[in-house]
C-alpha cells in the first residue's frame, strides 16, 4: 500500500529511483513521483496516473540529481490528483518526504500549523510531515533534530524518507509501515520492498518499529528516535532480479501461476521424507504442539482462504481449529489461552488487519506463529515463530503461487500439530507426502493440457459466475471467485455446495456459469448441488479427475490429476487460476493491477 524509494550515492539518482518505482508499482498505482536535489534546490515531478505516465513527464522536462526520493501511491487520504500525489513539501520547498501508512493526528497536526502560517496545498495526511520538519528548522534546530523532533509528533504508521534541499543526506524512519535498506558499494537506497532495488543489490538491512535512519553517500547511521546507535545486521537476500522480472510473460500474473511447480518445490524442501513418512519442519521440534488445544487461523483475503484450507484440514484431523478473518478478530475473537495457537497467515507479513489480529493474540497470551513469504516481515518480528513459504517474489496483486504455498505448508502444519498433540501420524502419512513430492510435475502437466482458456473464452461473456466446493474444495469455490471478480471485474461469488439451495439458486439462470470443484471427498453431494443448478439453467464446468463420474454429468471438463484428497483443491484452484486470467485477458483487463486494489494492504 504505496511504495516508497529513496537513493542517496554516486551517479544520478533518477534510473534507481524509477527502476525502483517501476518495481513497486504493485504496492500502489494511482499516482506517482520524485524528487531531487538539482544542485541548488530541490527539483518535484508528480502526477496521478502510472509510473510510466510519470516517467512520459520526466522524458519532457528531464531530472538530474545524486540524492533522490520517490513514491507511487495508493489513495487513503485524499483523491489520485496530481496535487496529492507524493513528494510533498513544505510551503517553501526546502524540505521534501515520501511517506507510506497512515498519520491518525494530522488534522491536530494541520490545524496547529496553520495557524502559525503554513499552507497547504493537498488533502493528505503526509503533508504535515515536511510542514513540521520546516517549523522545527524554523525554531532553530538543525535538520537530524528536526527530523526526529516531527517524527515524534506523529500517531499512526509510517515509513518515510525525507531529504532538505542543499543536502546530500537522507532522513528516514519506520513505524508499523515496512522500510528496508538496500546497500551498495557507492550508495544507498531506502524501499518499502526488497524487489525495489534488486537489480543494484541484493544486499539488506530490514529495519524495526521505532528506527531512524540517517544515511549519506559514505554511510549510515541506525539509531532510535532519541539517537542511541542501535545494530541491525546485514543480510543477503536470495531472490535474483530476473525472480522479480515478467520474463516471456506478458503478465506477472501467468508468470506466477506457471511457476507453481517451483515454488512449491522450494517450499516441500528438505521438509518432507515420504519414505520415512516424517516432516521436520524447521525450527519446529517433535513435540512442540503437543499442548495446544485449539487453534485459530487470522489472515485476509486470499491468505484467509488458504488458512481456511488448514483449518479444514485440522478440523478433518479431529483438531478444534477455526479461520477467522483478520478484520473480524478483534470483534469476534473466540477465548484464547495459553494452549491456544493462533496462526497468522499472510503473504506479505505486512497486511495491517492481519498485524491488529497477531498483536491482540499476542497480548491475550496465545502462542503465535506466522506463515509468511517475507523474512523480516513484520509479522515474522511479532509472532513467536515463522514459517516461510519459500515462495520467491509475487508481484501481480492478484496472489497465485504463493495461495498454493500458503495452502501446502498449512497441510504440513496441520499433519505435525495433528501428530504433537495425538502422539500419532496420520496412518496414509506416507502417500500423503508422496502425492505432495508429486505436485510439482502434477501441476507441470495440469498447465501444459489445461483448457482454461477456451472454457474462458466460451463463458467470458456471463452474467455473473458461481464456484462451489465442499471441505477443502470450498475454500478453493472462494478463492477461485475472488480471484475472478478481482482480474475480471465482473460479479463471482463462491459457496459452499450445500449452500446453494438455502438461497443462491435463486439467482441461477443460463447465464451464471458454475464451476464445481471435486476433491474426492462426498463428491456424489456436489455432483447433486451442481445437478441442481444446471437444470435450473447453469452451465456446469467440473474440476475433477478424467474419469470422474462428474465429466458425464457436466457440460465442461477442467481436468486436475488424480491426486490425495488433501491435495486436489490445489490443483483445481491452478485451473481456475487460468480461467480468470484468461477471462480478464479476454476483457482487456490490466491483469496485474487490477483498479482500486494495491498488493499490500497496511490500512485497516
Ligand atoms: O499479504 P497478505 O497475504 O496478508 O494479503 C492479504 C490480502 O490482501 C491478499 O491475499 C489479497 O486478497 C490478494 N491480493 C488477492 O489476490
Amino acid at each position: 500500500m504505496c511504495g516508497i524509494i529513496a537513493r542517496v550515492g554516486d551517479g544520478s539518482a533518477i534510473d534507481p529511483l524509477l527502476t525502483g518505482l517501476e518495481n513497486l508499482e504493485y504496492r500502489g498505482y494511482d499516482s506517482a513521483g520524485v524528487a531531487v536535489q538539482n544542485g541548488s534546490g530541490i527539483d518535484v515531478q508528480k502526477r496521478s496516473g502510472k509510473v510510466a505516465d510519470l516517467k512520459r513527464s520526466i522524458d519532457d522536462v528531464p531530472l538530474e540529481g545524486a540524492v533522490g526520493i520517490g513514491h507511487t501511491r495508493w489513495s487513503t487520504h485524499g483523491p489520485p490528483t496530481d496535487e496529492n500525489a507524493h513528494p510533498h513539501t513544505d510551503h517553501v520547498g526546502d524540505i521534501a518526504v515520501v511517506h507510506n501508512g497512515i498519520i491518525e493526528n494530522h488534522a491536530t497536526l494541520k490545524a496547529e500549523l496553520a495557524e502559525t502560517g503554513h499552507e497547504f496545498t493537498s488533502e493528505t495526511d503526509t503533508e504535515v510531515i515536511p510542514h513540521l520538519i520546516q517549523s522545527f528548522i524554523d525554531d532553530g534546530m538543525d535538520t537530524e533534530p528536526a527530523f526526529r523532533r516531527a517524527i515524534d509528533e506523529l500517531e499512526g504508521s509510517y515509513a518515510v524518507a525525507a531529504m532538505r534541499s542543499g543536502e546530500h543526506v537522507l532522513y528516514a524512519a519506520r513505524q508499523g509501515s515496512p522500510l528496508v535498506v538496500g546497500i551498495e558499494d557507492d550508495g544507498f537506497f531506502l524501499a518499502s520492498d526488497v524487489p525495489a532495488f534488486l537489480e543494484y543489490t541484493d544486499t539488506v538491512v530490514y529495519l524495526e518499529d521505532g528506527d531512524v535512519v540517517i544515511v549519506d553517500g559514505n554511510g549510515i547511521e541506525y539509531t532510535d528516535l532519541a539517537g542511541n546507535q542501535i545494530d541491525r545486521e546485514r543480510e543477503t537476500v536470495e531472490w535474483d532480479p530476473e525472480q522479480a522480472g515478467k520474463g516471456e510473460y506478458e503478465h506477472f500474473m501467468l508468470k506466477e501461476i506457471h511457476e507453481q511447480p517451483t515454488s512449491i518445490a522450494q517450499a516441500i524442501e528438505g521438509r518432507i521424507d515420504p519414505g520415512r513418512g516424517s516432516i521436520d519442519l524447521e525450527g519446529f521440534e517433535p513435540g512442540t504442539f503437543e499442548n495446544v488445544d485449539a487453534v485459530q487461523f487470522v489472515a485476509c483475503g486470499t491468505s484467509y482462504h488458504a488458512a481456511l484450507y488448514g483449518s479444514t484440514a485440522l478440523n478433518q484431523a479431529g483438531i478444534s481449529s477455526t479461520a477467522l478473518l483478520a478484520n473480524e478478530y478483534s470483534v469476534s475473537a473466540p477465548p484464547i489461552d495459553d494452549n491456544t495457537l493462533v496462526v497468522a497467515v499472510t503473504q506479505s507479513g505486512e497486511t495491517a488487519d492481519t498485524l491488529n489480529a497477531l498483536r491482540s493474540a499476542d497480548a491475550a497470551g496465545a502462542k503465535t506463529l506466522t506463515v509468511t513469504n517475507v523474512i523480516g516481515s513484520t509479522a515474522s518480528r511479532v509472532a513467536d515463530e515463522t514459517l516461510l513459504i519459500r515462495a520467491g517474489p509475487e508481484i501481480g496483486v492478484a496472489a497465485t503461487k504463493t495461495f498454493s504455498s500458503q495452502a501446502v505448508m498449512l497441510v504440513l502444519l496441520a499433519n505435525r500439530i495433528t501428530a504433537d498433540i495425538t502422539g500419532e501420524p496420520r496412518t496414509d502419512l506416507r502417500s500423503l507426502l508422496e502425492a505432495l513430492n508429486s505436485m510439482p510435475a502434477r501441476i507441470e502437466t495440469l498447465l501444459e493440457r489445461s483448457q482454461a482458456e477456451s472454457v474462458a473464452r466460451r463463458y467470458g461473456n456471463s452474467q455473473s459466475y458461481f464456484f462451489i466446493g465442499r471441505g477443502l474444495g470450498y475454500s478453493v469455490a472462494l478463492e477461485g471467485a475472488l480471484k475472478f471478480k478481482e482480474i475480471t471485474y465482473e460479479h463471482a461469488e463462491g459457496f459452499a455446495s450445500g449452500e446453494l439451495k438455502h438461497g443462491p439458486l435463486a439467482l441461477v439462470t443460463p447465464d451464471t456459469p458454475l464451476f464445481a470443484v471435486f476433491t474426492g471427498t462426498e463428491d456424489e453431494k456436489t455432483m447433486k448441488n451442481a445437478a441442481e443448478a444446471q437444470t435450473r439453467g447453469s452451465p456446469v464446468i467440473a474440476l475433477c479427475p478424467p474419469d470422474h463420474e462428474a465429466t458425464e454429468m457436466a457440460d465442461e471438463h477442467l481436468e486436475i490429476p488424480e491426486t490425495d484428497p488433501a491435495l486436489a483443491g490445489l490443483l483445481a484452484n491452478v485451473q481456475l487460476q487460468l480461467v480468470s486470467y484468461y477471462a480478464a485477458d479476454q476483457l482487456g483487463r490490466p491483469i496485474d493491477k487490477p483498479r482500486n486494489l494495491a498488493k499490500s494492504v497496511t490500512v485497516e
